[in-house]
C-alpha cells in the first residue's frame, strides 16, 4: 500500500510497534507533524490518529518495500536488527532523497573503546556516516520496561531473579528515548550528534525491585542470577546465542560499574528532565500485581 500523492509525510518511522516507536508515534502526532509509519503486519497498524497517520507495509529485509516506503521521506526513525537491513535503507536513501536518520543505537556504542552490543550498532553508524546523509544517533541504557519481563516471577513467587549483583545503572523510560527521537526529527541542530541517553537515577537491580515493591505493596526480593543460569533463560526465550552471549557479557561490564554514570542529554535535547523509575512503576503497576 502506497500513500497518496497528495498526502504524504516527510518523516518515516520504523519499528512503530516497538517499545520506541509506539510511543514516537503519538508523540509526533501529538506535535500535528504528518506521519508515516512502515510495518510487517497488517494486523498491527494503529487506527488512523487526526488524520496524521499513513501506513505503509514493509520489510527492512525487502529493499523494493521500503523503495516505496521511503518515497518522499527526508526525515527517518530507524531501528534495525541487523547491519543489511542498514545497508537496505541506505541503498534507496542515497538517492531517495532521505536527508536525515535519526538511529536507534545503544549506550555502549559511543564508549571509547566499544563494548559488547555497541560493537553491533557501532558497525552500523558507522556506515550511516559514511553514506552522506545527516545523522543523529540516540544511544540508551537499559530501558525501565526490562522490568516487563520480571512481572511473572513477581506475581507468582515474589521475587526478582536477574543478574546485575550491586552493579548500577541509569535504566530509561522509552518514552524519553522517544521524545528526544522526536525533537531530534522536528528540530535543527540534532544533525551529527551522538546522545548518550540515561535515566535520571542510578539503580542497582535490587534497587529497582525494591521500587516495584514499593509501588505494588508487596514484598518482593531479589536474587542475583549466576550468568549460566541466565543464559539458559534467554535460550529458552528463543533469543539466539550470539544475542544471549552479548546480554551476559553486558551485565559483566554492568557489575564492573561501567554504565555507572548519569547523562544530561534527556533534558539538554527535550528541555524536560527524563521520567523515574518509580514513575514508570506507577504507570505499569498493573502489569505486576
Ligand atoms: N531494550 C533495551 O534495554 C535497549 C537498550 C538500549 C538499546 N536498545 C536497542 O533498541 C532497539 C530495539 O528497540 P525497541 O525495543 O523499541 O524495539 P522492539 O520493541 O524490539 O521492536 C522491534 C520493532 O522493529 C520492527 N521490526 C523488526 N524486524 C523488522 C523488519 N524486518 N522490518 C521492519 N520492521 C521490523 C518490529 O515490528 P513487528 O511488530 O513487525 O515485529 C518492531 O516494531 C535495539 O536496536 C536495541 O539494541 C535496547
Amino acid at each position: 500500500m502506497l500513500p497518496s500523492k497528495d498526502y504524504q509525510s516527510k518523516i518515516l518511522v520504523i519499528g512503530a510497534t516497538g517499545n520506541v516507536g509506539k510511543e514516537l508515534v503519538q508523540q509526533l502526532i501529538g506535535r500535528k507533524l504528518r506521519t508515516r509509519i512502515l510495518v510487517r503486519d497488517p494486523a498491527k497498524m494503529p487506527l488512523n490518529s487526526d488524520g496524521l497517520l499513513e501506513t505503509v507495509i514493509g520489510d527492512l529485509d525487502n529493499v523494493e518495500t521500503l523503495a516505496g516506503a521511503m518515497n518522499g521521506i527526508e526525515k527517518m526513525f530507524l531501528i534495525t536488527g541487523n547491519t543489511q537491513q542498514d545497508k537496505n535503507v541506505l541503498q534507496i536513501g542515497k538517492t531517495s532523497g532521505l536527508q536525515h536518520i535519526v538511529k536507534l543505537s545503544t549506550q555502549e556504542s559511543g564508549w571509547t573503546p566499544v563494548k559488547g552490543h555497541g560493537l553491533w550498532h557501532h558497525e552500523r553508524e558507522e556506515l550511516i556516516k559514511e553514506s552522506g546523509i545527516a545523522w543523529t544517533f540516540l544511544r540508551p541504557c537499559m530501558f525501565m520496561n526490562t522490568a516487563i519481563s520480571w512481572a511473572p516471577m513477581i506475581k507468582e513467587k515474589g521475587v526478582v531473579r536477574y543478574p546485575g549483583g550491586a552493579g548500577k545503572i541509569a535504566p530509561i523510560d522509552p518514552w524519553d528515548v522517544a521524545a528526544v527521537a522526536a525533537t531530534a526529527l522536528s528540530s535543527r541542530g540534532h544533525e551529527g550528534m551522538g546522545y548518550e541517553l540515561t535515566g535520571p537515577e542510578l539503580s542497582s537491580i535490587r534497587d529497582m525491585t525494591q521500587i516495584i515493591s514499593k509501588v505494588i505493596g508487596k514484598q518482593v526480593s531479589y536474587v542475583e542470577e549466576s550468568d549460566t543460569d541466565f543464559i539458559n533463560d534467554l535460550l529458552q526465550a528463543r533469543l539466539p546465542k550470539y544475542v544471549a552471549d552479548g546480554l551476559v557479557a553486558t551485565f559483566g561490564f554492568v557489575r564492573a560499574g561501567d554504565f555507572a554514570h548519569t547523562t544530561n542529554a534527556v533534558e539538554s535535547v527535550t528541555g524536560s528532565k527524563p521520567r523515574t523509575f518509580e514513575h514508570w512503576c506507577l504507570e505499569n503497576k498493573a502489569a505486576f500485581e
